[in-house]
């Protein structure tokens, strides 16, 4: 069960918080959340091998703490030792995580999707990136109390960019970190601003104090295209009509997707989304030369999509009925990322092609989750 802060419950033999002395912790908000899923059993995974913790942690690796505004399910649950039902806009909560942990890693997740923040835009920005300074001033002053700089990864997303129009985006073809940065959503402009308070925080916080630390925090951040995942379904999200198909044809159920199908974005499969993070957070800081980068992997459209469910699932069932906000929102967002930055500062390389992701990952994976699908 998860714990209100103060309580303290324990699993994998990692220790208590006792507000004697703090222990060492890895943070990820919204834990609960599509990614959260994948990046909490790979945390877990990988700190039976690393050498992050001192103090109490040390023989298990940094303690996990776990911060989302639902109770976690269990297989995610499993993989954090302290999980707390809470909200990243809560003072008090972050408070008293400050008191408790000395967090050297934060990994903040929590977030409003592009869907859903068009529909209450001030609620997305107060929780986007309100949320965002909150974490980032919890990191700086962990770093302060401690005398370290505390790692941050942020999410960001191909909703940064925003092409006036369907022509220019097609004639614009992969882009690059620096153009068409002006987004059409809020969910677009929270997360430019998340990059642009990261990049602050990191190397301009508190500019004129006259005790002020140099690099409080570390941060990093990749602009995800839409991700995939054969074990969870987003919600709130705009390129949600990819998994969506696919889901929707393994459990037998028809599918009208929102979008045309000519409307093309970048993709890439939960497991390699995970992949990037951890590489990423994992680079030596000397080869991480800019704040934010693009990963890329496949661009299929959404015809794309449907061929392949179709070619696996005989019987899907998938109508094109485009909602024209939600298909605007994916004309404004680019056909393909140019990843070269990541590929040459810290290695990245995409796993899938498209037909790969579905015959290696997606088909397998799913068709264990919905024994009644019939993919072959
Ligand atoms: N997948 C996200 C969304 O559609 C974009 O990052 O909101």
């Amino acid at each position: 069960m998860a714990h209100s802060i103060g309580s303290a419950h324990s699993t994998h033999g990692a220790s208590i918080p006792t507000g004697q002395q703090r222990v060492t912790a890895i943070l990820v908000t919204g834990a609960g959340g599509e990614m959260g899923h994948g990046l909490l059993s790979a945390l877990d995974e990988q700190r039976k091998t690393r050498e992050l913790c001192v103090g109490e942690g040390a023989g298990v690796g940094p303690t996990i703490i776990a911060v989302d505004i639902r109770e976690l399910p269990d297989e995610v649950r499993q993989h954090c030792d302290h999980a707390y039902v809470g909200d990243i806009c809560d003072h008090a909560l972050l408070e008293r995580l400050l008191a408790m942990y000395e967090i050297a890693e934060i990994y903040h997740l929590a977030a409003l999707l592009s869907t859903r923040s068009e529909f209450a835009p001030e609620t997305a920005h107060h929780v986007n990136v309100g949320g965002t300074v909150n974490l980032l001033h919890l990191a700086a002053e962990q770093a302060r109390s401690h005398g370290r700089t505390v790692k941050v990864f942020f999410p960001s997303s191909i909703a940064v960019y925003g092409l006036p129009d369907l022509a220019t985006k097609l004639r614009a073809g992969k882009v690059c970190e620096e153009q068409w940065c002006e987004p059409h959503t809020m969910y677009g402009c929270n997360k430019l601003a998340g990059e642009h308070l990261g990049r602050y925080y990191d190397h301009h916080y508190r500019k004129l104090a006259k005790d002020r630390i140099d690099h409080p925090i570390d941060f990093r951040s990749i602009r995800f295209p839409g991700i995939i995942s054969a074990e969870t379904l987003p919600s709130g999200g705009t390129s949600d009509y990819g998994p969506e198909m696919i889901h929707a044809a393994a459990a037998g159920r028809a599918y009208r997707c929102f979008v045309r199908p000519d409307a093309r974005i970048p993709f890439m499969t939960m497991p390699e989304a995970i992949e990037a993070t951890l590489e990423l957070m994992a680079a030596p800081k000397e080869s991480v030369k800019r704040s934010v980068y693009n990963v890329a992997s496949f661009a299929p459209s959404a015809d794309d999509f449907a061929r392949l469910v179709r070619g696996a699932f005989p019987h899907a069932q998938i109508e094109f009925e485009p909602d024209l906000g939600r298909q605007a929102i994916v004309d404004s967002w680019p056909t393909d990322c140019d990843d070269t930055a990541a590929r040459r500062d810290w290695g990245w390389t995409p796993t899938h092609t498209v037909a790969s992701a579905f015959s290696d990952y997606l088909l397998p994976r799913i068709s264990a989750r919905y024994p009644q699908s019939t993919a072959h």
